[in-house]
């Protein structure tokens, strides 16, 4: 679908906009070295930039917006890191419960949330009220999340109801599976975007990501901009998707 420019957003060509948008944000720890900052102030200029990017995103008729913010891998780095980080999301979700139906955005965390603090949980609790009965998009945050531990947890959730006579293995499909994953619900990424420099995927949406176009950019993540979103979609809107197919 070809959406036109929204009053508000910076001029920008008419374009196929990706209805799911992801993004990888890397480079908060380098952004914050080359100041001579502490790793932490990185993570709380990507915190910024990550409110920036939601609300460009759903000012040119983007529908969901899916960030990588802390992965079950990142548990590994300093205590003191990880409690800054995990102090960002408590702030940002009790912004979300003030702004979010004013803004039209909803919120929902994608993760395992059992090892999170319970002040956060129950924080997300009030997110996930309140974003039942929002419009328009949706930002997910993944927390704890592995996209790897992600689908051996669906399959183990599958078995288990096989197990109960619940589920018939023969009934599982691509499309049901889809069921038992934190997006269910949620169309795949077109578009993934990683800042930062590198080059991988990271263990991000691994079920999710089987067709969705990746764009890499040296960017580091406290300075992306909605130009930046707009050099990827114009970039995605030179790719040839096929599927598999020929065109
Ligand atoms: C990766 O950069 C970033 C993280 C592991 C944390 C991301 C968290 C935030 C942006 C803060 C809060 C976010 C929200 C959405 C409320 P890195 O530290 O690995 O950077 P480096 O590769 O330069 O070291």
């Amino acid at each position: 679908m070809v959406f036109k420019k929204k009053a508000g957003a910076p001029a920008a060509t008419d374009r196929a906009v990706p209805q799911h948008i992801a993004i990888i944000m890397d480079g908060n720890g380098r952004w914050a070295q080359k100041r001579g900052l502490p790793r932490t102030a990185g993570h709380a200029a990507g915190g910024e930039t990550f409110r920036t990017i939601a609300r460009y995103c759903n000012s040119i008729g983007v529908k969901y917006f899916t960030v990588y913010a802390f992965s079950t891998e990142n548990w590994k780095r300093p205590a003191e890191e990880v409690k800054a980080i995990m102090s960002l999301f408590n702030r940002y979700l009790r912004e979300a419960i003030e702004i979010m139906e004013k803004e039209g955005i909803s919120l929902r965390v994608f993760g395992d949330l059992a090892p999170i603090d319970p002040e956060l949980r129950e924080l997300v609790g009030r997110v996930n009220l309140i974003s039942d009965h929002v419009e328009g998009m949706q930002a997910s945050l993944c927390i704890n999340y592995g996209g790897r531990d992600e689908i051996v947890r669906a399959a183990r959730e599958f078995a288990r109801r096989c197990a109960e006579g619940e589920a018939d293995p023969d009934s599982l499909t691509e499309e049901n599976f889809n069921s038992y994953l934190y997006t269910d619900g949620v169309p795949d990424p077109e578009l993934i975007i990683r800042p930062g420099g590198e080059k991988r995927t990271s263990n991000f949406l691994m079920w999710q990501s089987a067709y969705s176009e990746y764009y890499f950019t040296d960017v580091l993540w406290p300075d992306f901009t909605g130009e930046v979103i707009e050099e990827a979609i114009a970039d995605f809107n030179r790719r040839q998707r096929r599927f598999g197919g020929v065109v």
